[in-house]
């Protein structure tokens, strides 16, 4: 695997590739992040991953300097899934002046949900991804579903823009106890561990009451925060929306069995959680 930084590098290596398949990460590599290379290998080849912990897209009071950094334990695992070139550029070499130019998502879609708790979350990612697809001329790139709504602005950009890269999405990757891979789960202690496949729990509850017919999504929503609340969560939300836009299903559309997701964030101590399910 060769290792680059800066994109002239990393343009000499891939000159005259058509089918490169690329998978944008912040490092901390698991076994979701390799489920993404492993799907990558099926779409194009070479396969190209990157790492970059893309301080844009954290808020000032967020985890940017406390993010895992693991290169050495990365490098190992990207040279096991046989990715051909890792593209892990410093701030210097993707931001060597600041990057005014940003991307703004359109506001129904990337201030609701992650938007409305983490405001210029968004921006910083598809600025990002952005910049990435540029450096990388990928034809294919994955991303998980458990970022549902990252995905979906994601896909949504590069239609607006005509990017020529297809946006593959591959399926969450979950422990035996139906937690989902994310690196944030390092920041648990052993207790939390325990009690964090309580939130996918909640959302397959709720997916079940609506798959047999209880409509009233509101009153399901707070019944599920309520739970995690009295656990000791602090939820920021869980919403049932439609999968098309993520749009709140109005009563037309639950009766038109609209397809739908639920998703959700909450806290447990002082790390958050995401995570979501197709209904
Ligand atoms: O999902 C992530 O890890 C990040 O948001 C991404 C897509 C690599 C952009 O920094």
């Amino acid at each position: 695997m060769k290792i680059v930084s800066s994109v002239a590098e990393l343009r000499d290596q891939l000159r005259g590739q058509l089918r490169t398949a690329f998978v944008p990460t912040m490092g901390n590599l698991h076994e979701g992040h390799l489920s993404l290379m492993r799907l990558a290998r099926k779409h194009g080849d070479p396969v190209v991953a990157s790492i970059f912990v893309n301080r844009l897209q954290f808020g000032p009071n967020e985890d940017f300097d406390k993010y895992p950094r693991t290169f050495a334990a990365d490098i190992e695992k990207l040279e096991k899934e046989g990715v051909y070139v890792l593209f892990a550029p410093t701030e210097k070499d993707l931001y060597p002046e600041p990057q005014e130019f940003r991307v703004q998502p359109p506001n129904d879609l990337g201030n609701t949900l992650e938007g409305e708790f983490r405001p210029g979350f968004f921006t910083g990612v598809t600025t990002v991804v952005l910049k990435l697809f540029s450096c990388v001329q990928p034809s294919v790139a994955v991303f998980g579903k458990k970022d549902y709504q990252q995905l979906m602005i994601i896909r949504n950009m590069a239609r607006q823009f005509a990017l020529p890269t297809q946006i593959i999405a591959a399926e969450t990757f979950r422990a035996e106890d139906g937690l989902a891979l994310s690196s944030r789960n390092g920041y648990l202690s052993t207790d939390e561990r325990s009690e964090a496949p309580v939130l996918y729990r909640e959302l397959t509850a709720v997916a079940e009451t609506v798959r047999a017919g209880n409509l009233d999504v509101t009153s399901l929503e707070q019944a599920a925060m309520q739970r995690l609340a009295e656990r000791g969560w602090n939820p920021d939300y869980i919403s049932i929306r439609k999968r098309i836009d993520l749009q709140a299903p109005t009563a037309g559309d639950l009766a038109q069995n609209e397809a739908l997701v639920v998703l959700a964030a909450a806290k447990l101590g002082r790390t958050r959680l995401i995570d979501n399910l197709e209904i």
